[in-house]
């Protein structure tokens, strides 16, 4: 009787779905459906050439209708494999492929447990289990935004689709809960160039959809994944989603990440003590604006691994491993180019003389954007504080160019140096510069000195904001698609005025980035100074806090001459 049950119930499934049943790539069997998603659906089936493993088998609801949509594919899988193999926190890719019909799928481990949806469902969670979970979603992120390295290139890596659905929760022997993020690859495949647009893609995603990723921006960066994940820990403390909606339509949501406040735990979830370090982080984390959000998920992990030691859940000496492994593997990209630049001697086509220009150097990682500046030496030992500002000016209707400036400063802001060169956007040396900054988001800086112009002295490396980087493309498409009638002189002429009218703007964000970064020192040392205190007898804690002061000091600002 049971016998015939199941084999009815089988006969069901396998009627309904095809794919049950099937090999694929002559290896895969297809044993029985675990769930489906927005995206695909998620089968159960039997590795073949390694005695009938069990693997997790995801098929794509979509058809690859052209060779580069499969090579991207391809590509943003390969890449998520990268990331299974480097943290144990994301979940291993073993394989992926396309059907005979020209579906795509992706082969990976088995996982036995539930994601955190369903765990959601039945289980309230205590505040330690929360911050173990967060933790762990924590390190698999910061190992995918820290990037992958192929062929010596460095691509960080950004999920877009955090939601509990993703999130999966696996007991392993010893009965320790170990996260696993799921998916990682296939919202930015999806989302980019196959035609799907996020609201049909994404309809299970939208709750925890950042705003900026909801208006299309190209270049999202981690603080988007930041965001969503400050909606998932929402949940986990309260149960409850922060935004109410009406319906779940595209144009709901984004109305409540957009411009909704979310409402306040007390209000909310007045019944669980939520520590309030643990309620700032995530309001900070849900931030519209993603400046006001913690920057990386390290600034996350800080007060997480403080809140976890506060509830004697010291982090486990394996989880600390893994930690250091994923530090040894990663090599910062730039200090690799760094030492190349430092190699460089000053061109011979270009004068001794306070001058500065811009030029692509080719690494064997790919190029990178550089900036060249011959300065005096005792200039130059003043300027390596990291005390620097980067701007682009641009103006539509014009010949396309786009005006480059560095502004350098010393830390007490009483010399400054303004450097700038113009981008040609028609030219293909302009073109490829400025794609290079949108790609690397980095750029090298060298010095070399008036008095000994033979080699590069010293390098820096400036970062551009993922604002930049989305605005040099869009400048980039739009000089590519209009065609002006003004010349390239007058075009100079407009970009330098403009450039002088916005001086004091640009010092202004000078200051405001040295006082943020003093801020973020600030806040790190004091969390090592509680982390040190926390070591020592209580007695002594109180009798050192008391001794300590911050004093204030006074800044003034003197604008110098540019260098052009
Ligand atoms: N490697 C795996 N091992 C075991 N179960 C898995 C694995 N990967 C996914 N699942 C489960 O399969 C089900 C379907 O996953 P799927 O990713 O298709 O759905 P989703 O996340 O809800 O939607 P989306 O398509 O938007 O990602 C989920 O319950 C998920 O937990
Ligand atoms: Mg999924």
């Amino acid at each position: 009787m049971l016998q015939n049950e199941i084999h009815r119930q089988v006969r069901q499934k396998t009627e309904l779905d095809t794919n049950i049943g099937k090999f694929l790539n002559n290896r895969y069997l297809i044993r029985d459906l675990i769930g489906k998603g927005g995206m695909g659906r998620v089968y159960l089936a039997e590795d073949v050439a390694k005695g009938g493993m069990a693997v997790a088998v995801k098929i794509l609801s979509m058809n690859l209708a052209n060779q580069q949509l499969s090579q991207r594919f391809a590509r943003e899988i390969f890449i998520g494999a990268q990331l299974g193999r480097k943290s144990t926190h994301i979940v291993r890719v073993l394989s992926y492929g396309v059907t005979e019909d020209k579906i795509p799928y992706y082969v990976m481990e088995y996982l036995q447990g539930k994601n955190l949806k369903q765990i959601l469902k039945n289980e309230t969670l205590k505040i330690p289990n929360i911050l173990e979970i967060c933790h762990q979603i924590c390190l698999g992120l910061q190992c995918a935004h820290q990037g992958v390295s192929i062929k010596g290139e460095i691509f960080p890596v950004i999920h877009r689709d955090i939601k509990p659905e993703n999130i999966f929760i696996i007991e392993d022997d010893s009965k320790d809960r170990i996260v696993k993020i799921l998916d990682f690859g296939i919202a930015k495949f999806l989302t980019e160039g196959t035609g799907i647009t996020l609201a049909e893609s994404f309809i299970g995603s939208l709750p925890y959809c950042s705003p900026e990723h909801m208006e299309g921006r190209k270049l999202l960066d981690v603080r988007s994944d930041i965001y969503s994940l400050g909606v998932l820990m929402f949940e986990m403390l309260t149960g409850k989603h922060p935004f109410q909606i009406k319906s779940n339509s595209f144009s709901d949501w984004y109305q409540a990440h957009r411009f909704e406040m979310p409402p306040m735990f007390e209000n909310i979830a007045p019944q669980i003590s939520i520590p309030k370090e643990l309620k700032n982080l995530v309001m900070a984390c849900l931030a519209k604006e993603v400046s006001d959000r913690p920057q990386d998920i390290s600034q996350i992990l800080v007060v997480l691994e403080q809140l976890q030691r506060k509830y004697n859940n010291l982090i486990s000496d394996k989880q600390k491993n893994i930690q250091n492994q994923e530090l040894l593997h990663l090599v910062p990209v730039t200090s690799l180019s760094e030492k190349i630049c430092l190699q460089k001697s000053w061109p011979k086509n270009q004068p001794i003389a306070p001058i500065c220009f811009s030029d692509l150097l080719p690494t064997p990682q790919g190029s990178v954007p550089t900036f060249w500046a011959m300065l005096a030496k005792k200039e130059i030992a003043k300027f390596i504080d990291n005390n620097n500002y980067t701007e682009f000016i641009f103006q539509k209707n014009l010949y396309p160019m786009i005006l480059w400036i560095t502004v350098l400063s010393d830390a007490q802001f009483q010399l400054t140096r303004w450097l700038s060169c113009f981008l040609d956007l028609k030219d293909i040396k302009g073109q490829k510069l400025v794609q290079n900054l949108v790609n690397t988001g980095y750029y090298h800086l060298l010095f070399f000195a008036l008095e000994d112009p033979t080699l590069c002295v010293n390098v820096i490396t400036l970062t551009l904001s993922a604002f930049q980087r989305q605005q040099l493309l869009d400048w980039l498409d739009y000089s590519q698609k209009v065609n002006t009638i003004s010349s390239l002189n007058e075009s100079k002429t407009i970009l330098k005025t403009e450039y002088e009218k916005i001086k004091s703007d640009i010092l202004q964000k000078l200051v405001n980035k040295q006082k943020q970064t003093r801020f973020n020192i600030k806040y790190w040392l004091l969390n090592l100074y509680g982390h040190i205190l926390s070591l020592f007898p209580r007695s002594s804690l109180i009798e050192e806090g008391r001794t300590r002061k911050v004093g204030k000091t006074k800044r003034k600002l003197v604008r110098d001459s540019s260098l052009h």
